[in-house]
């Protein structure tokens, strides 16, 4: 690099990039998708699925099932869905597990949720939803006090709660005939967790399961159980879970892909665009306060403050991020960021997120802007659940093992390495999704330099 400086050679990403594809086990075989929780997001997601297969609706909201990827220079038309250009697993190959303390099957649980039409939406898979009764959880009500089901494992110590998710999922992997597995977290937020000692590395880890150690949270046990078992980790909620270095240390010592937290659906994917659009234009902001009312469970369980904790840990730290108070203290340095979230049981899950922005411009002038989304939480929430499992299971057959930062597009607060901050800004995070997947394939990386498109015109004119 110093070289290429010094001879004013000018570089491009692509330098910096290894060509060439990358071997890609094939996407055969069946894909079991287990699922920690069977509440509103897992049993739409479900759904959902069944539905699609069947022709009977649209996988809206789904990069890959809608999405598409341009390959090359911008005049060569070379523009593929993404489902075809990686390969991935089909729909049709996906066969369905899941914990919950709560007895209820998918199709009494889509019943009870509340968030599909009966009749257009559930009926219809109804045998298939019935089908998916879920195992007994490894629950702990210092970790969710807010609910207390009776399908749980019977009280016994955090090592053999381990034992018995991997028996479970040794079980489900037979029965269903499954080539691959991926494990996802669709449960409750668990209480705040801080990472301490006992998360630093594996053996610390693994001598705080067997002292049934409380800073041990189930979704833990969960991870711990899926990584020993060869399967990769995905966590849509904010809890610590596989975001700590022993539980990573694991899944590199396995050669498994890990990710998360928190799916990013509603006000943070709104916040995460309007950020960044204030910081490109150089607009100050003096404050940020978004308030929310949802009534579903899990507007119940963040009703606790322990929980909410957990949740306003990731909602809050977005803004900062992309606003660099650092680098802009005139602008971002002093900015009053509120987040709230009001458990409303008449709204069930169609929530409602607010946002007042207060920001400024040329000359200190003030001005707002208003947000108010009428948005249904596991309508979003599904498609991203779909595509995690999906991306998932490609990067575990392409031999990328850890952390997944190319999948924080789909995440509040994307697991990182600890040597870099982690990417909010949605549309860096799109770039660096479809850069890893061309990266993947072989395909050059695109820069958005443009420069090659204006080269003659530009030897002409001289
Ligand atoms: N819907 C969204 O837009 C969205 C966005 C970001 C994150 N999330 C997170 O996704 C998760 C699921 O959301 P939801 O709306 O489906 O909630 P939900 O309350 O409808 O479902 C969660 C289910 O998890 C079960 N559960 C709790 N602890 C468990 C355990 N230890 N083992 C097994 N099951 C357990 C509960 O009984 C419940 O049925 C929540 O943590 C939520 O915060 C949702």
């Amino acid at each position: 690099m110093a070289l290429a400086r010094e001879r004013g050679l000018p570089l491009e990403a692509r330098d910096f990039v290894a060509g060439g594809a990358h071997p890609i086990e094939p996407a055969s075989g069946r894909l079991g998708v287990l699922m920690v929780g069977l509440g509103a997001v897992a049993s739409t997601f479900v759904a959902g699925v069944e539905l699609v297969r069947r022709g009977h609706a649209r996988p809206i909201g789904s990069l890959t099932q809608m999405g598409t990827i341009r390959l090359g220079r911008r005049t060569d038309e070379r523009v593929r869905l993404i489902r075809d250009f990686v390969p991935l697993a089909d729909l049709d190959q996906l066969t369905f597990g899941a914990w919950d303390p709560f007895p209820d099957n998918a199709y009494q649980a889509a019943l009870r949720c509340g968030v599909l039409d009966r009749h257009t939406h559930i009926e219809p898979v109804a045998s298939e939803l019935a089908e998916l009764e879920p195992m007994s959880a490894a629950f702990d009500r210092e970790h969710v006090r807010r609910l207390d089901g009776p399908n749980v494992k019977a009280s016994m110590g955090k090592r053999e709660l381990v034992e018995a998710i991997r028996a479970d999922i040794r079980d489900f992997r037979e029965s269903r005939a499954c080539d691959r597995l991926i494990m996802i977290w669709c449960a409750s937020t668990e209480v705040y967790l801080e990472e301490a000692d006992v998360h630093r590395d594996l053996e610390s880890f693994e001598r705080a399961v067997d002292a049934d150690d409380p800073r041990i949270a189930p979704s833990m046990l969960y991870a711990c159980a899926a990584l020993m078992e060869g399967v990769p980790f995905v966590n849509g909620a904010p809890n610590l879970t596989v975001d700590i270095p022993a539980l990573v240390d694991l899944a590199c010592e396995h050669g498994l892909p890990v990710c998360g937290k928190d799916f990013k659906t509603g006000q943070t994917l709104v916040k995460t665009v309007i950020a960044p659009m204030l910081k490109a234009r150089m607009l100050g902001l003096h404050g940020w306060y978004s308030t929310n009312i949802l009534g579903n469970r899990d507007g119940e369980v963040l009703d606790d403050p322990d929980s909410f904790r957990t949740k306003e840990e990731t909602k809050l730290g977005v803004l900062e991020r992309i606003l660099q108070p650092a680098l802009y203290p005139e602008l971002y340095g002093d900015v009053y960021h509120k987040v709230r979230i009001n458990y409303y049981p008449p709204r069930g899950d169609s929530k409602e997120g607010w946002d007042n922005v207060d920001l400024f411009g040329w000359l200190g002038y003030p001005m707002q802007i208003k947000v108010d989304f009428l948005c249904r939480d596991s309508i979003l929430a599904a498609p991203l659940v779909l595509d995690l499992v999906l991306f998932t299971d490609l990067a575990q057959r392409a031999g990328m093992h850890g952390i997944q930062e190319w999948l924080s597009f789909y995440f509040k607060s994307p697991q990182h390495a600890p040597s870099v901050y982690p990417e909010h800004d949605l549309f860096i995070q799109q770039t660096k999704l479809k850069n890893t997947l061309r990266w993947l394939m072989g395909e050059d990386q695109i820069t958005h330099l443009g420069r090659e498109y204006y080269a003659d015109d530009w030897s002409t004119a001289r």
